[in-house]
């Protein structure tokens, strides 16, 4: 049984603690590219939450569909406008089939780490591969492991304090240099009560995702930096990446 860390507290504050990812101009460039990927194909969204890309999404006419594994998340996401055309399916991404082929299946901010053992996240892309159509798109936005930037001895990176985070902070720690394990943790301050959210997760390097990538038939496409299609270097602090399976 996979570990839900967004239990109804969580999914009821996602929207308003993540603020800087919902950002018109963030979602704006998402968007744009999973629409030119799709074209006149559908959309499969792993981890869908709740629906911070998928309802845009489906505004550019795309019929979008999702896989959830936090039954909170899925309510919040139904709770919203419109939500009745996502047709959300319970359950792990990794395992989870869904009916029908896709143009593009997409896993965006960072969650491919959720799955926390290579096992798991080689399982969803051959899982997301099994969804695609032939010459069917692959898109994973996810950060570059930070460990260039501890210095000996230390084990933590503050990964947010930025202004637009109501009251929200948050740093990386990274616990297992072997099974490349961290965990982030989340403070959310409401008046005097602080609250911890404490999530466990795999940090993996573009070149082993390009092999589980390989592993499932997938090829590599395109590589940035971000979603607004800068080039990815070596400083990148993060990428999102499209393998294609080969055309039919
Ligand atoms: C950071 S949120 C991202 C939600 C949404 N994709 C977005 O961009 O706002 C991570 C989501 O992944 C879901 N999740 C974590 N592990 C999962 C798994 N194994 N299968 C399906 N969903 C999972 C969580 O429940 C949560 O909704």
């Amino acid at each position: 049984m996979l570990p839900n860390h967004f239990d109804d507290d969580v999914a009821a504050h996602y929207d308003e603690t993540h603020a800087p990812q919902f950002d018109p101009v963030v979602i704006a460039r998402t968007v744009d590219l999973l629409a030119e990927l799709a074209g006149d194909g559908a959309a499969l969204e792993l981890a869908v939450g709740t629906g911070r890309i998928a309802l845009p999404l489906a505004d550019r006419g795309v019929p979008v569909s999702g896989i959830e594994l936090s039954t909170a998340m899925a309510e919040r996401l139904r709770s919203k406008d419109r939500a009745e055309r996502i047709p959300v399916t319970i359950g792990d991404m990794a395992t989870t089939r869904v009916e029908g082929t896709f143009r593009v299946v997409y896993l965006v901010y960072n969650t491919i780490g959720n799955l926390t053992t290579q096992e798991q996240q080689v399982a969803c892309f051959a899982n997301a591969a099994a969804h695609l159509e032939p010459g069917g798109c692959f898109v994973v936005e996810v950060g570059v492991p930070d460990l260039r930037r501890l210095p000996p001895g230390e084990d933590a990176r503050v990964f947010s304090h930025a202004p637009g985070y109501v009251g929200y902070v948050g740093y990386d720690r990274y616990i297992d240099l072997v099974a490349q394990q961290a965990e982030s943790h989340h403070f959310r301050a409401e008046g005097s009560h602080i609250s911890e959210v404490r999530t466990q997760f795999r940090y993996v390097w573009p070149s082993e995702l390009d092999l589980m990538a390989r592993l499932a038939g997938l090829a590599l496409r395109n590589r940035w930096a971000g979603w607004d299609r800068t080039p990815f270097t070596g400083g990148s602090p993060s990428h999102v990446s499209v393998w294609q399976t080969a055309a039919g």
